[in-house]
């Protein structure tokens, strides 16, 4: 997952940054557990948050991975988007190569705006999308 999330032979988040992460992405924007039903039950099985400058999306457990979760959470996260009157979005870093999450932004109707390359050589893409647009 981390390397999907924060580029190839990513080092394991401790619990202080993960902790850190949240409060950061809950500062910025709302962060959203994503859970599958099973019957009468819900299990959380990953996370996605909304905000204008980044809207990371992580299936955690890998069992779920493939099987529409990923699109279907974030087709909601964009109906919330439009609803709150965001003219904008922006993924602002998927590595490329990538390829489920390339597939997952492009599905939902992102465009790869620009790329770029991190401090460890990994080149990512800047995707955006236009909420205005019909
Ligand atoms: C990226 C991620 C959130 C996608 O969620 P998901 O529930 O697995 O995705 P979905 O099942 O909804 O599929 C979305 C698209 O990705 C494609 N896809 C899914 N898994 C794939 C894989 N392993 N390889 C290639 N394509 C894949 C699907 O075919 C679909 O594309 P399509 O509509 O063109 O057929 C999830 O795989 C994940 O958490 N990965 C690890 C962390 C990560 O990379 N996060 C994104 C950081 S930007």
């Amino acid at each position: 997952m981390l390397d999907g999330a924060e580029g190839p032979n990513a080092a394991p988040f401790t619990r202080e940054r993960i902790a850190r992460m949240y409060q950061y992405l809950a500062s910025i924007g709302r962060v959203y557990i994503i859970e599958v039903r099973e019957g009468e039950s819900y299990t959380p099985v990953g996370d996605v948050a909304l905000s204008e400058r980044m809207i990371p999306i992580v299936i955690g457990d890998a069992r779920w991975r493939g099987r529409g979760v990923g699109t279907a959470a974030l087709q909601e996260v964009l109906e919330l988007a439009r609803r709150l009157g965001f003219s904008r979005l922006t993924a602002h870093r998927i590595f490329l190569g990538n390829q489920a999450s390339e597939r997952l932004f492009a599905r939902v109707g992102f465009r790869r705006d620009r790329t770029g390359v991190d401090d460890e050589g990994h080149g990512y893409g800047v995707w955006v999308l236009d909420l205005r647009d019909p």
